[in-house]
């Protein structure tokens, strides 16, 4: 059986889910989106993803169609799709318009809903660690707002894997803010740093959760800024995202993390996520 997507209300086989040319996310990547892991068939933290669509929606302007039939449609694209471990993504645009600057008023959005298998998470990128490689952060001033707009992730992240690099890690005027698609915690002299919650950030869901384990196991937190040169004498970083969850650093631009090893911080948040994610 062939893949089916959510498109405008509809449930259509991927190769007939089509959208017009001048749709205004194709030209001007007018539009905004959520990335949703599903774990036993259930969508871990649904309410703070569309909560974060709604925020993101709002800095722009764009109009969304009611939550419950967001939340219906999520729960019937993986019924059809017979998913249980998945990844959902979901992505509205400001819908179609003859080709102008100018933001068209009263325009249908384009509502688009996929669903994906996602395999057991790599085992061997928790285990081992993986390598991460600093790059300017030259982004615009609303990284808050989940935006389609990923052209610099992208070329980021590119960069990242030309250097043998898993991800890119950004720098703005000397402080450290997230991943291309991630988010970044650093163990400093036995503190836990990640950036506080700004338009220099997503705040990501896993983000969330990694905090509220941390401080469930009694690691010291703050969000707060810290800089690329405490970030290279930090003792542990990880990555966090729906999609890789909880990864552990072990080089930062060629020189190692700590003793080059995923540390035992690290490695006690990427476990209690994991039961948490059972849990919910
Ligand atoms: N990206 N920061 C950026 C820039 C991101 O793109 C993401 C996630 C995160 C982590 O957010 P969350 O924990 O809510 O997944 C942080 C998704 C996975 C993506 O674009 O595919």
């Amino acid at each position: 059986m062939g893949e089916t997507v959510y498109l405008n209300g509809a449930f259509v086989p991927i190769e007939k889910a089509l959208v017009p040319v001048e749709d205004r996310g194709y030209q001007f990547a007018d539009g905004i989106y959520e990335v949703i892991r599903v774990y036993g068939g259930g969508p871990f933290r649904l309410k703070p993803h569309l909560d974060r669509l709604e925020r993101s929606a709002s800095a722009i302007e764009l109009s969304l169609p009611p939550r419950a039939e967001i939340e219906a449609a999520a729960d019937e694209l993986l019924r059809r799709n017979n998913l249980t471990e998945a990844g959902i993504y979901l992505q509205v645009t400001r819908g179609v318009a003859p080709r102008q600057h100018l933001i068209p008023e009263g325009i249908a959005p384009t509502v688009v809903m996929t669903a994906r298998a996602v395999s057991a998470p790599n085992a061997e990128i928790w285990q081992r660690g993986v390598k991460a490689l600093t790059v300017p952060d030259g982004r615009w001033e609303l990284c808050h707002v989940k935006s389609v707009g990923l052209l610099f992730n992208t070329l980021a992240k590119r960069q990242a894997h030309r250097a043998g690099a898993f991800e890119a890690i950004f720098v703005r005027d000397g402080i450290v803010t997230e991943g291309s698609s991630s988010n970044l915690f650093a163990l400093i002299d036995g503190v836990l740093f990640t950036h506080p919650r700004d338009n220099h950030i997503l705040a990501g869901i896993t983000r969330g959760a990694a905090i509220e384990v941390a401080e469930q196991l009694g690691h010291p937190l703050r969000e707060e800024k810290f800089t690329n040169d405490d970030l290279r004498r930090a003792q542990e970083v990880f990555f966090s995202s729906s999609i890789v969850e909880i990864v552990p650093v072990v080089s930062i631009d060629g020189r190692p993390v700590g003793r080059g090893v995923p540390g035992p911080v690290t490695l006690g948040i990427r476990e209690a996520f994991e039961a948490l994610t059972k849990k919910e």
